[in-house]
């Protein structure tokens, strides 16, 4: 894309990624893409807001340098050290040796261990400011969001947010950086909820902290680091992250997330009946198939939804083991307080569940109800397994 004027003088000159295809080598985005957003503010002095990957690094300059010679940088301002923004930096600096990184007391140690960075770092504390002219920058600490060393940049004059990778989403810019009503808001919702629960969520309590700590900063627009530039209604992005954030300790809405496995079609079949009955309930219900599905998708439905139903058969004594994966995943991400349930076939001595028993207490699951079937399921089972469905719905719904 070409660069952006967000507001006089302070431009996006970020890049779309549309070729990686697993962020941070795990979440999938490999149909959604993702942009590094970085901003330069020209002034009397110039700065530039966050980087980017060392990916697209010759159409990232090209960019920064059909609006400024790079000799004319004073400030990189780095809100953040992982390398989908800083990746760039030297190669930056080769070209513009007199830049003065800012950043906190951990980016500056990150930096000498990521890039053997330690000359012309200015450590920047809670509420410091730096006067570019018109424009003045401000830096906000926002530990772990993502990292320890994360900060935020407010520019005070227009009254943009930095935010780096807080509010920010999967998903390229495609043809506009804005929440204009042309793009599809829902699509980008979705995928900011899909970055949140694959990334942020478990930092729910710093994003919470962030949050109190914005509530006295006027922002007009929040402009992060991935994802749309919220200036049409920012607010709304504010209220999901609230939302999001106390999702972490509080129940979540009163649907089911259904995963499943099945290696010949019995634990399926089964699923089919549980699903009938969930929804003879009136009850919301998604389902996945864990073996086409990824977790990235998964992820933000087990956040958002108060009842798992998981449906795996027996393997080698175990649950079948990337139902296990998915769960870890769970686990590792404090998708935690959820009510759940387990059903699956099996041959001869089963363990399915037993082993789900263990892993619901590590994820603090409250469980009720199981189903364990030999084999096929006769048509008394799917009879069951209807009413097991139906019966864990009306819980849900409590
Ligand atoms: C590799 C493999 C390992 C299995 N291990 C067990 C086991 O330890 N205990 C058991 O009761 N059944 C075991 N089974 C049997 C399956 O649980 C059973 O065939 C079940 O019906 C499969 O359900 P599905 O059609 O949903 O995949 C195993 C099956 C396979 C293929
Ligand atoms: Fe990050
Ligand atoms: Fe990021």
């Amino acid at each position: 894309m070409l660069p952006v004027e967000i507001t006089p003088g302070i431009f996006w000159i970020g890049v779309n990624d549309r070729i990686t295809n697993l962020f941070e080598g795990l979440w999938d985005i490999s149909r959604e893409g993702i942009s590094y957003n970085s901003y330069l503010i020209r002034d009397e002095k110039n700065a530039v807001v966050d980087l980017n990957k060392a990916i697209l690094t010759g159409e990232y300059i090209t960019r920064l340098q059909s609006l400024i010679d790079l000799k004319e940088i004073d400030y990189v301002v780095i809100n953040h050290m992982e390398p989908d923004h800083t990746g760039v930096l030297q190669m930056l600096l080769t070209a513009a040796p007199q830049v003065q990184l800012v950043g906190t007391k951990k980016t500056q140690t990150m930096l000498k261990d990521f890039y053997g960075i330690t000359e012309n770092v200015l450590v920047v504390k809670e509420g410091d400011t730096i006067n570019l002219g018109r424009h003045t920058m401000r830096f906000i600490n926002t530990p772990f969001l993502h990292w320890p060393e994360t900060m935020m940049t407010l520019e005070e004059t227009e009254s943009i947010l930095f935010s780096c990778d807080a509010f920010g989403s999967y998903g390229t810019l495609n043809g506009t950086i804005f929440d204009d009503p042309s793009v599809n808001l829902d699509w980008y919702v979705d995928q900011a909820l899909r970055y949140y629960t694959n990334i942020i969520a478990i930092f729910s309590r710093p994003v919470r902290g962030a949050l109190t700590k914005l509530a006295d900063v006027p922002v007009k627009i929040i402009a992060p680091s991935h994802g749309l530039i919220w200036r049409a209604n920012p607010g709304r992005m504010v209220d999901l992250y609230d939302r999001w954030c106390k999702l972490a300790t509080e129940p979540a809405d009163p649907g089911i997330t259904l995963l499943f496995a099945t290696m010949y079609g019995n634990t399926e079949a089964m699923m089919e009946v549980v699903a009938q009955g969930i929804v003879d309930e009136g009850v919301k219900l998604k389902i996945f198939n864990i073996q086409k599905d990824h977790v990235s998708y998964i992820l933000p439905s087990l956040y958002t939804t108060r009842g798992v139903m998981i449906g795996a058969p027996t393997y080698e004594g175990m649950l079948f083991p990337t139902m296990e994966a998915v769960l870890n995943m769970a686990e590792s991400k404090h998708i935690f307080n959820k009510k759940a349930s387990i059903f699956g076939s099996y041959a001869w001595a089963g363990g399915a569940d037993r082993k789900f028993v263990e892993l619901a207490e590590k994820l603090k699951w409250e469980l009720l109800d199981s189903l364990t079937f030999n084999g096929t399921p006769s048509h008394e089972e799917l009879l069951r397994g209807r009413q097991f469905g139906a019966e864990f719905a009306r819980k849900i719904k409590e």
